[in-house]
C-alpha cells in the first residue's frame, strides 16, 4: 500500500484487541503502517500493556478512540457486541467508517444501534491472515460507498485477499473460507496418521504433508488450471494415485465436504438468527427498563440506551 493509500485511511481504531484484532493490527504494521496511525482498546488493563508495549501503538478507552477516528474496527465477539455498539454510539463521529469483523451480526443490525447514515461494512477473515495470506470477504451495508469499500480493501489487504461480495453471501462465505482452514487442516491431520500408519516417522509425514499442501496451494494459484486438470495430471490410468482416489470416492469424500459445508452454512444461519433475536430481546429488555435514547439519534421503537448482555452461550467465536 503507497504512503498515500494510507494516509487516505486516516486514524484507525480497533476496539477489541484479541486474536483477530492483533492479526489486524500486527498485519498492518508489517505492511509498513505508522504505529502512530493506529489506536486499539481492550478491556483488560494487562492485555493493553502488552499490545502497547509490543507494538508501541496508544491503547485508548473504547469512547476515546472512536471520537478521534476515521476508521473503527469491530472485532469484538459476537456476544460482546450490543455492549459495545451501546457504550460506542453516543462517541461515534457520524463521518466515520465502522468495519465489523464479527462473525454473524448483520450490517442492519449495526446500523440501527448506531447514529443514521453511519456507514458500516461487514468482514468475514480467516485465520491464515496471521502469515498475510488471509481470504476477507467484504459488504457493504446500506450508507457504504465504493470509497469505503476501497477503504476497507486498502485495509486488509495487509492480510491477505479482500474480494466484495454481497451481504446475502456472507453465511456461504463463513461456511468456505471462514470455517475452511479447519477443514484443510483436517484432512492435514488425516494423511500424516496415514503416512505413520505406514510405518514414517511423524516428522517426516508432518513435512511431506504440509509442503504438499502449501506446494499444491501454489500450484493452483500460480497456473491458474482448474483442480481437476491438475489431478489427472497426477492419475496415471491403473496407477497409485488412481487406486487412493477409488478409495476416496467408495467413501463419498466429495459428497461428505458438500453436506459438511452445507451444515456449516446452515449453523451460520442459525446463529446469526440467534444473534439477531438477542439483540432485539436486550433491546426490548432496555425499552421496558425506561432508558433515555440519545437526543438526536434515530432509533426502531422500543430500543433504548444500554440494552445489555446478548446471551454469552450463542454466536460464540467459533465458527
Ligand atoms: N479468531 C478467528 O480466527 C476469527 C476468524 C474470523 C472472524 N473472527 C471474529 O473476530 C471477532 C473476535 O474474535 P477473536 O477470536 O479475536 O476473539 P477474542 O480473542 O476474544 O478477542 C476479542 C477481544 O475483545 C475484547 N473485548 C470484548 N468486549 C470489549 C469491549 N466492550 N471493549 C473493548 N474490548 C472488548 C475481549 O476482551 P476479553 O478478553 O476481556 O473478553 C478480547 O480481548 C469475533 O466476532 C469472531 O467472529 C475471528
Amino acid at each position: 500500500m503507497s504512503g498515500q493509500d494510507k494516509a487516505d485511511c486516516g486514524l484507525l481504531a480497533i476496539l477489541g484487541a484479541g486474536v483477530m484484532g492483533e492479526t489486524v493490527l500486527s498485519g498492518l504494521l508489517r505492511a509498513g503502517w505508522d504505529p502512530g496511525q493506529i489506536i486499539a482498546t481492550d478491556r483488560r488493563p494487562e492485555r493493553q500493556g502488552e499490545l502497547a508495549e509490543a507494538y508501541g501503538i496508544r491503547m485508548l478507552s473504547n469512547s476515546e478512540a472512536v471520537s478521534k477516528a476515521d476508521t473503527v474496527l469491530l472485532i469484538v465477539k459476537p456476544q460482546d457486541m450490543n455492549d459495545l455498539l451501546d457504550e460506542i454510539t453516543t462517541e461515534i463521529r457520524t463521518d466515520a467508517l465502522i468495519i465489523s469483523l464479527c462473525a454473524g451480526i448483520a450490517t442492519a443490525q449495526i446500523e440501527s444501534k448506531l447514529p443514521a447514515g453511519t456507514a458500516v461494512i461487514r468482514v468475514m477473515p480467516n485465520t491464515p491472515a496471521q502469515v498475510d495470506e488471509g481470504m476477507a470477504t467484504i459488504s457493504p451495508g446500506s450508507h457504504a460507498s465504493e470509497e469505503h469499500l476501497k477503504r476497507t480493501t486498502r485495509i486488509l489487504s495487509a492480510t491477505g485477499r479482500v474480494l466484495t461480495v454481497p451481504e446475502r453471501y456472507q453465511d456461504a462465505v463463513t461456511a468456505i473460507s471462514g470455517s475452511g482452514p479447519a477443514y484443510l487442516f483436517f484432512v492435514v491431520e488425516a494423511m500424516i496418521e496415514a503416512g505413520v500408519h505406514l510405518g514414517l516417522p511423524r516428522d517426516t509425514a508432518t513435512e511431506l504433508v504440509v509442503q504438499t499442501m502449501l506446494g499444491s496451494a501454489k500450484l493452483l494459484r500460480e497456473t491458474g488450471e482448474h483442480p481437476t486438470v491438475l489431478r489427472e495430471r497426477v492419475t496415471s490410468p491403473g496407477g497409485t494415485t488412481a487406486a487412493a482416489i477409488r478409495v476416496l470416492e467408495d467413501h463419498k469424500v466429495r459428497a461428505a465436504f458438500i453436506g459438511a459445508i452445507e451444515a456449516a452454512r446452515d449453523r451460520s444461519r442459525d446463529l446469526a438468527e440467534a444473534a439477531r433475536r438477542d439483540s432485539q430481546t436486550a433491546a426490548d429488555q432496555a425499552g421496558h427498563a425506561g432508558r433515555i435514547e440519545h437526543p438526536g439519534r434515530i432509533a426502531p421503537a422500543g430500543r433504548t440506551g444500554h440494552a445489555g448482555r446478548a446471551d454469552a452461550g450463542r454466536g460464540g467465536e467459533r465458527r
